[in-house]
């Protein structure tokens, strides 16, 4: 499809909002308009391999806080098929070092003409914080352990993918819920669409209040595998812990870790997924993270195309969305 037909008929669709800050907060309408302008992006792109163009004259600033191996490199990426510019900013060796606030160093990127700001940082609320200063676009690309609104997107995308739709789907969060923005986001993605959720794993890393919002809890992998259609398996936030939430590693694989023989006693089609980074042999056994049924590199894959989706609402042209004035 032509570059121009695209952007003019592809996606008229109205985009209320200017930013993409997190999934609690979007109805189940906006989270599908999402997903249905990334599966365009997905297919115009032919599988998220060549140039679009439409974003063409439009700069996009990654600005992470916060170590990132895929979001960063996939939100980059994803901007660059759209013909976007990117300018990867790295606080380190940054004037933030001389004492600048993280406000003003946003507002200077912003008078340098940027379109969108993609934001990772440690302390929850950072990127709803900078919308309430910026007049452009703020993507969250994960603010503590709060939310990873695209990182929910793509795992939902990923499923949506193989299965269709996701109303009366059984998808279990296994891991450290507590920690997890990747948790949150596809919780209240999920829940939205009309799937059952459960979250699974040690006590001191799920707690019981998560029945409020109409969640499954459990404690024992075991029990809840072979009603599950889907398992998203969440690594460990060690990294946001100060003492270990379980006595070992070792004792936590055994209890928690998705292995072969967990596998024979699954659904046969149950689809499995991780977020990343993946630690083979603590929350998923290497056999099992490269099995068919893993979907764990399609992950990747379709976190471009709905990098691309997201940009192209947030900062696409405004006449082509459609929705000119009243964006918050
Ligand atoms: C996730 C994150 O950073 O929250 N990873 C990612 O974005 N690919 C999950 C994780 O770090 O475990």
């Amino acid at each position: 499809m032509a570059t121009a037909a695209f952007a003019q008929e592809v996606v008229p669709a109205v985009w209320p909002h200017r930013h993409l800050l997190d999934l609690e907060r979007l109805t189940p309408a906006e989270i599908l308009l999402l997903l249905d302008t990334s599966a365009q992006f997905k297919e115009a792109t032919e599988g998220c391999r060549h140039k679009l163009g439409v974003l063409a004259g439009t700069t996009v600033v990654t600005l992470f806080f916060e170590n990132s191996t895929r979001t960063r490199t996939s939100f980059s990426l994803a901007a660059r098929r759209l013909g976007a510019d990117v300018l990867d900013f790295s606080a380190s060796g940054s004037s933030l070092s001389k004492g600048e606030s993280f406000i003003d160093t946003a507002r200077n990127l912003e008078a340098m003409g940027v379109n969108a700001v993609v934001v990772r940082h440690k302390t929850p609320g950072t990127p709803h914080l900078l919308s309430q200063h910026l007049s452009v676009g703020v993507i969250n690309a994960g603010d503590g352990p709060h939310e990873h609104p695209t990182q929910g997107l793509l795992d939902i995308f990923s499923i949506r993918e193989r299965l269709g739709d996701l109303n009366g789907v059984t998808v279990g969060l296994v891991g450290d819920i507590a920690h997890s923005r990747t948790a949150r986001s596809n919780l209240w993605g999920l829940i939205k669409l009309g799937a059952k959720v459960i979250v699974c794993g040690p006590p001191t890393l799920v707690s019981e209040r998560w029945r409020e919002l109409g969640v499954e809890v459990s404690h024992d992998l075991d029990a809840i595998i072979p009603r599950c259609d889907v398992l998203n398996l969440l690594r460990i936030q060690f990294e946001r812990q100060n003492t270990r939430p379980f006595p070992s590693v070792r004792e936590y694989a055994h209890l928690y870790a998705m292995t072969r023989d967990r596998l024979r006693r699954a659904k046969k089609d149950l689809l499995i997924l991780a977020p990343g980074p993946i630690n083979r042999g603590v929350e998923v056994t290497a056999e099992v993270a490269d099995c068919p049924q893993s979907l764990i590199l399609d992950q990747v894959t379709n976190g471009l195309a709905v990098r691309m989706g997201v940009l192209w609402l947030t900062c696409g042209p405004r006449e082509s969305l459609g929705n000119s004035g009243g964006r918050s």
